[in-house]
Order: structure tokens, then sequence, then C-alpha cells
């Protein structure tokens, strides 16, 4: 709500400061309205989701946790990438066996519950969210779901700042020494390419071959050619469909 309370006291300022710009002011102005309302209402989203689920879920089951995620996205916009890319994320993990899986982009905890009920018993899970509110609200899931702070760490977050402090989990942690096994990038789409970089640079993925699964929503295509194109020329197994992308890095 801050985001609100921040960008609508500055735009009077602005029209005033530069009246004989005011075309393009404007189309200033109206972006930044459309992207705070867009953070605002994602907020909405993701409160009345988790009150929802919250309320409604059977504590400490996960099965009963991700039914009632499901049923309020049958009648609400929801956030959650659903049962369909659910399943495909299940195939991959199930496939992967990771005992280490960094997500980017946590939303409101469906896909970490999801990816934390398949993890073999060492395995671990990093979730990285931008905002802390909603991250305060998933990690609330996650430990509704029955799964304890030794299965998993909530940053909150953006992906550039947390990736640099990634080391500790690879280090303090024998099981999962060799790196991430399994990367879901579920955040701002722009980021995705850069982040991967980051990753590769700071030779955080496990150096026997790492997945990366990319949800796509309803981005420009642009957005991810780039990462494609890095993704192709490491010629890594690329599986594509409409939701979602998954590669299989080699070494
Ligand atoms: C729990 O579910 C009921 C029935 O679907 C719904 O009416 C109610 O609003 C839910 N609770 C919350 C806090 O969202």
């Amino acid at each position: 709500m801050w985001l609100i309370a921040l960008s609508v006291p500055l735009l009077p300022a602005i029209v005033m400061v530069s009246g004989h710009y005011r075309g393009k002011v404007a189309s200033l102005c109206h972006r930044a309205l459309a992207w705070a309302l867009r953070l605002v209402r994602r907020g909405a989203c993701v409160k009345s989701t988790h009150a929802f689920v919250f309320s409604n879920c059977t504590h400490g089951k996960v099965d009963s946790v991700l039914e009632t995620f499901d049923l309020y996205a049958e009648t609400h916009r929801s956030l959650c990438i659903g049962p369909q890319i659910g399943e495909v994320l299940d195939e991959v993990v199930r496939r992967v066996c990771p005992l280490l899986v960094l997500e980017l982009g946590m939303h409101c905890g469906y896909s970490s519950v999801r990816l934390l009920r398949l993890l073999p018993p060492r395995g671990r899970l990093v979730t990285v969210e931008l905002d802390p509110i909603t991250a305060d609200l998933g990690e609330e899931i996650i430990l509704v779901a029955g799964f304890k702070h030794s299965q998993f760490q909530v940053l909150a977050h953006s992906s550039a700042e947390a990736i640099p402090t990634l080391h500790s989990f690879l280090e303090s942690d024998q099981g999962t020494g060799d790196g991430i096994n399994l990367v879901l990038m579920d955040h701002d789409p722009q980021q995705y390419l850069p982040d991967l970089l980051a990753l590769e640079r700071e030779e955080l993925l496990c150096p026997s071959g790492c997945t990366v699964l990319l949800i796509k929503r309803n981005q420009r295509a642009e957005n991810l050619r780039g990462i494609l194109d890095h993704i192709r020329g490491r010629r890594a197994d690329l599986i594509e469909s409409t939701v979602m992308l998954s590669a299989a890095l080699s070494p």
C-alpha cells in the first residue's frame, strides 16, 4: 500500500513543473499509476488468497493446502501457477530429484508447497520474493502445509540482491554442497536472463547439470528472447510449451 502513498503525492508536482512536456509527462504519469495499481492489486490478490487458504484448508495437510488454492482459483483471479502447470512442475521435480531448489518469485507460496512436497528427505528450497508482505504470507502458508524451517528459507529481497548471498546455503549444508539442481523462475521476466547469468557467474548451479524452469505468464515474446538465445547457446535440452519452458543445462 505504501506505493500509492508514495507515487500519488509526486504526480501533481511533476505535472506542475513541466507544463510544456505535457504529453510526455501525462504518459509517464499514466504508466506510473498503472504500475502502482498493478502492484496494489497484486498485494490485494495475495492477501485474499492467503486468507482463503489459511482459513479453509486443513492445517498440516499439504494436499488440502493445494486443493484449497485450486478451489480459490476457480472463482477468483489468482497469481498461482495452478494445477495444470503444477503437474508439469511435479514431473520435472520427480525426474530431477533435486537436493537444492531455487525459486525466484514466490507469490502466494503455492509452487513452493508443490516443490517441497516432492523433495527428497535432505532436499531444501530457497525461495526469493521481492515484496516483504507477500514473503511473510507465503512463508506462513508453507508452515501451515506442515514444512519446517530446516527444509526451506524465504529471502525477502530482489533476485539480484539474493543471488550473491546464496553461497552460504551451499557451504552450510553438506548435503547440498554441489550446487543448485533446479531453478524455477516466476518473477519479473526482464530479470530471467540477468539472473541466470549471475547464477552461472557465481558458480551456484550444480556442475553436473541443472534444470531451469521458466514460467511464461502473459509476457511479450521479446522479453524471453534473450534467455532463450542464451540457453540455446549452451546447447541445453530445451522443452518449450505455451506456459513453461524447461531447460536442462549440462556441464
Ligand atoms: C472460506 O471458504 C468459504 C466457502 O468457499 C468462503 O465463503 C470464505 O470466504 C472463505 N474464507 C475466507 C477467509 O476467504
